[in-house]
Parts: structure tokens; sequence; C-alpha cells
């Protein structure tokens, strides 16, 4: 009898990531500290993280849900606004635990009402991040109605990106959940201290998965999934060991009513099963052997964090992702709920 393989790697972390709040911290939080050592945590609350009083408080109540047999540690991020000051960004800077300012585009996704109106608003707060370093994390899509939603990244590049990179050379910045060849190039050979977060949902499938066979909820999400030349070139980003590339599920969890529903809910709920799927990515393009650099040590360098010194197994071994998992007083469904998976990883 052969014996499973077995793959030993540092312990990854999750570049991007939705906790959401409240009651429903105490369900995703384990699935998250079950497989990361550490996550950026997204802001993009109800209100919204705008203060670094707002994300010491939001930090407590997530630490307050990790279970005492975990060991987690949340990064967290302020909500970039058209008024926020650049005294705000030297506080972050100070306080040791934010790691990152997120520019949502006012209206891109998931509240982002209170999001940047016009970038030229936020320069003294932008140049005040360029100065200490801090890294701008950004939502790269244009809102215009009149851009077609599946070109709003690659329009975001040449309009927004290109020409705040222009003005603001030395600001390091994350274009986060890239989904376009566009956006893999451009951050392949921009200059500069640039990287971007990829999925595993954009690694997995191409936009044929939202209407196959009828349209099918769970497979939306934002920025949405893109035609297949666009996978394989992320596929090929993130197995090509660059460091600029790493790993950001942006697990996203919607109560299962908002996602089943006539205006469906943007997002898709991979933290259970995260490391998972992107093993079955890098295995099905032969590359295996880069998930580490990709999962465990890219994302570390660049936010200038020491690499963690523990490590996680990936195991093979069959398993079927839950039907249904639960948020709150309500249900929520995780990506191919239903699927066998081949790998089992254990952090
Ligand atoms: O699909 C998404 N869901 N994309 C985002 O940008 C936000 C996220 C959410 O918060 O639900
Ligand atoms: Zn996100």
């Amino acid at each position: 009898m052969t014996r499973p393989i077995t793959l030993t790697l540092t312990r990854p972390d999750d570049w991007h990531v939705h906790l959401r709040d409240g009651i429903v911290l105490q369900d995703v939080v384990p699935h998250t500290a079950a497989q990361f050592a550490r996550a950026i945590v997204m802001p993009n609350l109800k209100p919204p993280v705008v203060t670094i009083a707002m994300a010491a408080a939001y930090r407590e109540r997530i630490i307050a849900a990790i279970p005492a047999t975990m060991r987690f540690e949340p990064l967290m991020t302020l909500y970039l606004t058209d008024n926020t000051s650049p005294d705000e960004i030297r506080r972050a800077v100070d306080s040791g635990f934010v790691h990152g300012v997120k520019l949502y585009p006012a209206g891109a996704t998931t509240n982002s009402d209170a999001g940047v109106t016009d970038i030229q608003r936020c320069m003294r707060t932008l140049e005040a991040m360029q100065d200490t370093g801090l890294p701008l994390l950004i939502h790269g899509e244009v809102t215009e109605h009149s851009v077609d939603i599946f070109d709003r990244e690659a329009v975001f590049i040449d309009r927004i990106l290109q020409p705040l990179r222009k003005s603001l050379p030395a600001l390091r910045v994350v274009f986060e959940h890239i989904t376009t060849k566009d956006a893999a190039d451009y951050v392949r050979d921009a200059e500069g201290d640039m990287a971007a977060t990829i999925t595993a949902h954009h690694l997995m499938y191409n936009r044929n998965a939202i209407f196959q066979g009828g349209i099918r909820p769970h497979y939306y999400c934002l920025p949405v999934l893109k035609r297949e030349p666009h996978r394989q070139a992320l596929v090929a980003a993130a197995i090509s060991g660059n460091p600029r590339f790493f790993l950001g599920t942006d697990s996203a969890p919607h109560p299962k009513g908002l996602k089943e529903h006539a205006c469906g809910c943007a997002g898709c709920y991979t933290a259970l099963h995260a490391m998972e799927l992107y093993a079955e990515v890098f295995e099905q393009a032969a590359a295996l052997d880069k998930l580490e650099g990709f999962a465990s040590f890219f994302g570390a360098d660049f936010y200038r964090l020491p690499r963690n010194t523990t490590q996680g197994t990936l195991q093979q071994h069959e398993w079927v992702i839950p039907s249904e998992l639960t948020l709150g007083d309500t249900a929520l469904v995780p990506l191919d709920a239903g699927r066998i998976l081949r790998w089992k990883f254990s952090g």
C-alpha cells in the first residue's frame, strides 16, 4: 500500500480576509485561525473602520473570538475615506497593529459607500503613507456604470493606478485580488514597491462558473470572475515564484439568504478550506513546490513582518466540503459546497 503524500510547509498567512463583526466572529474567526497564522483583516464594516481607536476595538473583538487552542494574529487595516487625515496615518504607523490602509473606490463593492470619491482628495494622506511606508491596499475597479463590469479592473489601471503611482512613486501598493492578465502583467512589470494578492476562486474558475446550467450566486464576487485566458494568467503569476504575488483569500461571508437572492451579495467563502483549494490549483499546475513561497513567505516579506516559524501540513486525504456552515443565527454556504477535496490542511 502506498502511503498518502504529506507536504510540510511554513505556516501560511492570509493577506486579505473579511471577518465581519458581532456574533458571526465566533463562526468565521476559527476557520481562518485554523489555517493561517496571521491575516490582513478588511475594514469594510458598517460603520467602516476609519480610526485607530475603531481598529483597536475591532482587533480586541476578533481576539476574543479566537479559540483557546489556536494561535492567530489579526493584522488590522484602516478604511480610507475622502477625510482620512495624515495624522491618522502617523497614528496607524505608531500603533504597531495597523498594517495597511484600504482604498475602496466609493460604490465599488460591499460597504464601500464611504470609500474614496476622488483620489485627488486623498493626496496629502497618501503622501504620509509614502513617507512612512504604510502600504495602500487597493480594490482596483472603476465604478462608472458606463464601463463594462468585466473591464473595470483594466480601466482602473490606466485611469487611476498608473497616474497615482507616477505622482507617488515610492508609495507601497498591494493591488488586491487581481482578476485579469492586465493586472498580473502590470504588477510583474511595475517599478517600485508593488505587489498583488490572488484568491483561490480566481485561480480556479472563469466566468462560466457563474452561469453553469443556471445562475450560481456562490460564484459571484467582486471583482467578478473573468475569461479563461485571465484565469490562466493568474495561475501563471501565482506559480511563477515572483515574490510580488502572494496569497489573499478575500474570503467574504454572507448569509445564505442574501447570496441566494434576487440581488445577491458579492463574495465567496473560502476560509474553511483555503489551503486545500490553493493546493489543488498548484498541484494541477505541477507547481506544488511553489506553494510555500506564495502562501507563507512573500506576503510577510512585502509587509516587512517576520516569516512564521511554525509549520502546517497538507495531507492527501479526501473530504467533502460541507453544504452549509453556521453564521450567527443563519447559514453560510462555502465555495464548492458538496465537492470532494483532495487535500486536508492542518495549520
Ligand atoms: O466579493 C467581494 N466581497 N468583494 C469585495 O470586494 C468585498 C467582499 C465583501 O466584503 O463581501
Ligand atoms: Zn475583499
